[in-house]
């Protein structure tokens, strides 16, 4: 499925764009082939430098940790890339929870499946590492949830040896975190003091990845 596309196919089963390209993001398509329907992530359309740095990059990290969720019941499935610098992956039918505020109340028991997942794919030697953006969780209209945009993924692998297992152990735990900040959000009385707790704490070391992170997408905004 999906195995000969190419990039020039793309705006011909084009079936609505998801998302327009900026400086530093890719062009989401949903795409529909022989009546079944893709989303691709495709960073051909920004510039020279950042589509073949980090645009390559994030392709290829987020297809090598979607070759390990295969199976994975709660991600969609891939379904190859293309060149390099775009990713093609199964369209859950849902909404993005960056589409519900505060106040919205998820189905029963839908935060206790999310846990469910990140305790398989962890099990799996996988962290997400930007679960606490919520449009990165789709409420699927099966009323599941499917966890989405593994770009920033990291596997305990590639971070197995002192002090690098740190980082892996610290994606861990914001992965924890990111239910936390869902249930805050969305059903605050089910957070525990202890979880609000660990929550609420910031340690320096989550500061320092914070304002490195900061700095390299001001430096990424003005190189592009
Ligand atoms: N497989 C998918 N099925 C349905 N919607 C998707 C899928 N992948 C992405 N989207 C939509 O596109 C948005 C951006 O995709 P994402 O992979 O998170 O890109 P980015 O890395 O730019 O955040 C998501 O928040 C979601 O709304
Ligand atoms: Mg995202």
């Amino acid at each position: 499925m999906f195995e000969s596309l190419k990039l020039s196919d793309l705006p011909t089963i084009n079936c609505g764009i998801l998302r327009e390209p900026t400086s530093t993001r890719p062009i989401i398509w949903l795409v529909e082939q022989d009546g079944v329907r893709a989303v691709v992530k495709d960073f051909s359309a920004n510039k020279f430098f950042f589509r073949n740095t980090v645009g390559r990059f994030l392709i290829w990290r987020e297809a090598k940790i979607y070759r390990k969720l295969r199976n994975f019941k709660g991600a969609p499935a891939m379904y190859g890339t293309i060149d390099g610098v775009a990713i093609v992956i199964e369209e859950i039918q849902g909404t993005d929870l960056g589409n519900y505020k505060k106040g919205w109340r998820p189905p029963d028991k839908f935060l206790d499946s999310v846990k469910e997942l990140v305790d398989d794919f962890h099990g799996r030697g996988i962290a997400h590492c930007d679960l606490k953006r919520a449009p990165n969780i789709i409420l699927g209209h099966d009323g599941r949830p499917y966890i989405i945009d593994w770009g920033a993924s990291i596997s305990d692998m590639e971070f197995s040896f002192y002090p690098v297992n740190l980082i892996y152990q610290k994606c861990i735990q914001d992965d924890y975190k990111a239910i936390t900040k869902l249930k805050l959000r969305y059903t605050p009385e089910a957070v525990s003091p202890e979880e609000r707790d660990e929550y609420c704490h910031r340690s320096r070391a989550e500061r320092f990845m914070r304002a490195i992170r900061d700095r390299l997408r001001d430096f990424c905004q003005k190189i592009v």
